[in-house]
């Protein structure tokens, strides 16, 4: 192979350094700047684990205070931005909006581009974090013919969404607290994981020195595949068609037979071959989340099934195949009233601090552009024949 080695998948290569994320998959570790996310999940809120992940510390109450102000002063989006998302069909997909609308975002502020100069990259980076949340939450609107509404500042960061989701201009809306804890968490747990397929896109296009909202956007097109971000829509409708816990068995069947394409959604991991931390703390929180509310979902009860049969089964011991954050996340986002098609969305709102915080980082220090290379497999050298002469 020459001086390259052949790496398919990229399973052996580290393609950056990074202070950001650490994993460790074989005891099913992951730390956010050294903090274990069971500790963040535990006492941070998301607004504060997004300023560890992008500055490296945890911040003062002073810190705190500027950083929350300059992320809600970000908050809301250029009218045209809702008349752009206005020219969507009515039932298109939310990643497919976000993905459009955020590339966009570049037209709406070239004016501060320049990769190279830090006060902009910061200011670039704030504006995503903030944005985001309205932007999905105006493609959830736009499905369901309610006019745009404006980012309520009053509110934190989390419950300013579920307002933006879910308020009418024809009634109240409280946002319920329990709810906008659940969905705190969520955000801090889905913040960062070092270098997936969408943070490694991120970093990718932005290698080429490509501006943020245009890396940020190719990082939404990579998370949308059901093999990562999409997966936990795929998830919620892998339960509905099961149905029933009796079905269960059947399915697992299914995902072993290797003549069937199935798989067991949100199960397995690239370098989780240990229980995926995430998922044990969602799993957790599914109770309690449903037992606050005052919910059941006989979905849970499919799904700690799913995860019985499944651990219990040798073919997933061996391959060490374990619930990854994707499998008990859609019960949480379906009780707080988020619909299936969204729930790649709410991926996205997470994730924008980790693939910002990425793309802070190679931006800030020496890089070269990515550029794998390839192993031919293709013809040999041959001659040229006209057309007339093919057959
Ligand atoms: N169901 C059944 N078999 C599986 C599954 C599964 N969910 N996942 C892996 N396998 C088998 C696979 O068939 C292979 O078997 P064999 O060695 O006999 O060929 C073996 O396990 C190794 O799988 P792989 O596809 O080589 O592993 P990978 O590291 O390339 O893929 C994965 C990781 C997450 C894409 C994969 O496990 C998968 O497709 N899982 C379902 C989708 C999913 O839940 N994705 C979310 C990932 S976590 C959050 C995120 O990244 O967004």
């Amino acid at each position: 192979l020459g001086y390259f080695t052949y790496d398919p998948g990229y399973g052996a290569t580290a393609s950056c350094k990074s202070d950001i994320t650490y994993i460790d998959g074989n005891e099913g570790i992951l730390r956010y700047r050294g903090y274990p996310i069971e500790q963040l999940a535990e006492n941070s809120s998301f607004l504060e684990v997004a300023y560890l992940l992008l500055y490296g510390e945890l911040p003062t109450s002073d810190q705190f205070a500027a950083f929350d102000r300059d992320i809600t002063y970000h908050t809301m989006v250029h009218e045209k931005v809702n008349n752009f998302i206005s020219g969507f069909h009515y039932n298109a997909h939310p990643m497919a909006i976000l993905s459009g609308v955020v590339g966009s975002m570049a037209a709406f502020y070239h004016d501060k581009l320049d990769v190279n100069d830090p006060e902009q990259r910061d200011l670039a980076a704030k504006r995503l974090i903030a944005k985001m949340p309205t932007i999905a939450a105006a493609a959830y609107r736009h499905y369901m013919g309610w006019p745009s509404a404006y980012p309520r500042n009053s509110l934190k960061y989390s419950e300013r969404f579920l307002h933006m989701m879910f308020s009418v201009p024809a009634e109240d809306y409280e946002v319920n607290p329990v709810a906008a804890k659940a969905l705190d968490l969520l955000f801090i747990l889905h913040a960062d994981h070092e270098q997936n397929a969408s943070t490694s896109t991120v970093r990718l296009v932005g290698s080429t020195g490509a501006n943020p909202y245009a890396c940020t956007a190719a990082g939404i097109a990579a998370l949308w595949g059901p093999a990562h971000g999409g997966a936990n829509e795929a998830v919620l409708n892998m339960l509905n068609e099961i149905g029933s816990v009796d079905q269960v068995g059947k399915y697992v069947e299914k995902a072993k037979d290797k003549n069937d394409p199935f798989r067991l959604m949100g199960f397995g991991h690239r370098v989780y071959k240990n229980f995926d931390p995430r998922a044990t703390i969602i799993r957790k929180a599914c109770h309690e989340v449903l037992d606050d509310l005052g919910q059941a979902d006989p979905l849970l009860d499919l799904a700690m099934e799913l995860e019985r049969i499944a651990l219990e089964d040798d073919y997933f011991v061996e391959r060490k195949l374990y619930p990854n954050v994707d499998f008990y996340s859609g019960i949480i986002y379906k009780a707080l009233g988020i619909p299936t098609s969204m729930f790649t969305a709410m991926f996205a709102i997470g994730r924008t601090v980790g693939w910002v915080s990425q793309w802070l980082e190679q931006s800030a220090t020496p890089h070269r552009i990515g550029r794998p290379r390839q192993v031919y497999t293709g013809a040999g050298e041959r001659d040229y024949v006209p057309i007339e002469r093919r057959n």
